[in-house]
């Protein structure tokens, strides 16, 4: 049974930033993104871990970063800890596999939204306007329609933390015409790239965010990239629209809250079990999927 990693305090190196997931270290010019195995749902952590979710995310961006380096550059280094520097010796035994060494970007201050169907804030937008940041879409759309088109729909951190839809004229103000026209071409163009390699394998990618950054005066992918975390991922075979999709990796998860009354406030529910066993099946799942390679 593989080891879980539920925190990283083990790893004595100046904190970038931990989320809810992930927890990066500052390494100077380079970054040490470690994936947890945490879980959260509704913006909340949970008390459990999933096993392997960690590695399987890491191996599923680690996956993708390849994939499209045709398409655009990316952040990422190696995820090999014998290739990690020699500070790193005392970890990498735990680290190995749920983590990976990036260059640290001058990241763009923008989320780079991309959506092929209609759900989540996307639908909220549509159901009051008719549009999504200002991208004027057909009426009688229902709740997981797929888009005519993919449309690329950006949003900002808002004060408050949270994020804010913009158009794309509110983006051009704020980082300038080029760098939006750039980030908009690129999201598209990997949206549309991942979308069809998912779709070959019975996966449908709805929608995705992607952050960049500049490296050395160019454009690159950092963060992470076409995960379950950042990406809605369903089934096609169980694909119907007019209502919520289950979602691929959470449906277990999601289930088993519904029969909770819990207000999705914290502290989360402790979890059966059940729900972890059949969650870390789903996340392999995906793994295996997507990357053709079995999950060892
Ligand atoms: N290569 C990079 N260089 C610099 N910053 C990066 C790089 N890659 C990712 N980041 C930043 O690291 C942070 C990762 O944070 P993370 O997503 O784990 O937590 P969060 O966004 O605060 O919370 P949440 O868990 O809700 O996502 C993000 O702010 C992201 O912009
Ligand atoms: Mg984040």
């Amino acid at each position: 049974m593989s080891k879980l990693v539920g925190n990283t305090d083990f790893i004595d190196l100046p904190v970038f930033i931990k989320g809810k997931v992930r927890d990066v270290y500052d390494m100077d010019d380079k970054l040490l993104i470690v994936v947890t195995d945490r879980i959260s749902a509704f913006d909340v952590v949970f008390p459990n871990l999933i096993p392997n979710k960690g590695k399987v995310l890491n191996g599923i961006s680690e996956f993708w970063f390849n994939y499209t380096s045709d398409i655009v550059g990316n952040h990422m280094i190696t995820t090999d800890t014998g290739k990690y520097p020699e500070s790193l010796l005392s970890y990498t035994g735990k680290i190995q596999g749920c983590s990976m060494l990036v260059n640290k970007v001058e990241m763009v201050e923008a989320e780079c939204i991309v959506r092929g169907y209609l759900e989540g804030s996307g639908l909220k937008d549509y159901r009051k306007t008719g549009s999504i940041c200002g991208i004027k879409l057909p009426e009688g759309l229902k709740q997981a329609d797929k888009l005519p088109e993919p449309i690329f729909t950006p949003s900002t951190k808002a004060l408050e933390g949270h994020d804010e839809n913009v158009t794309y004229e509110e983006l051009k103000n704020r980082i300038g015409s080029e760098m939006a026209t750039m980030l908009r071409d690129t999201s598209l163009a990997l949206y549309k790239k991942a979308s069809i390699h998912a779709e070959s394998k019975g996966i449908i990618l709805a929608d995705t965010k992607f952050e960049f950054g500049m490296l050395d005066g160019r454009l690159v992918v950092a963060d992470e990239m076409f995960t379950p975390d950042s990406s809605r991922f369903w089934q096609m075979d169980r694909y119907e629209p007019g209502r919520a999709q289950k979602s691929f990796d959470k449906q277990f998860l999601r289930e088993y809250l519904e029969t909770l009354d819990w207000d999705k406030k914290p502290p989360a529910p402790r979890l059966p079990e059940e729900v972890i066993k059949n969650t870390e099946a789903k996340y392999i799942e995906a793994y295996e999927i997507l990357t053709g390679k079995k999950f060892v």
